[in-house]
């Protein structure tokens, strides 16, 4: 496996994140945007004092339009081509055109300050031949 150079970068405090509502924030540029969520549960890969927080790339693998998450069904939509993502299941596509799963932040919890940090990415970000530019 290759090791890109990735930021470690402030996504915000664990204990400030509203449960079921998008925490947008970019990653690991500007030109990256992505969501944290907050499920209220744990799921896989989750951080944070409850295992329950999660963050992906908002752009739709299939032809980079954003993903807008829907509280009522806690997923992750592209209103291009209605693909459909699980952000309880690490991103994994249910339906729709796209073939990839969003790729998936990779999170630091650092329970010392509360904070969960961005420290990299798996899967490649929608546009891009290599994650980090
Ligand atoms: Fe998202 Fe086509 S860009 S389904």
């Amino acid at each position: 496996t290759t090791t890109l150079p990735y930021p470690k970068a402030n996504v915000g405090k664990a204990g400030g994140m509203p449960v079921n509502k998008v925490v947008s924030f970019t990653y690991p540029d500007s030109s990256s945007p992505c969501v944290a969520l907050r499920m209220g549960a744990p799921v896989h890969g989750g951080v944070g004092p409850n295992k329950d927080i999660v963050a992906f790339s908002a752009m739709c693998t299939h032809m980079g339009c954003p993903v807008a998450y829907e509280e009522a069904t806690k997923t992750l939509k592209c209103g291009c081509h209605f693909s459909i993502f699980d952000p309880e299941n690490g991103g994994q596509m249910v339906c729709g055109q796209a073939t990839e799963d969003l790729p998936r932040v990779m999170l630091n919890y650092d329970a010392a300050t509360d904070t969960v940090s961005a420290i990299g990415m798996d899967g490649l970000i929608y546009g891009r031949q290599a994650n980090v530019l």
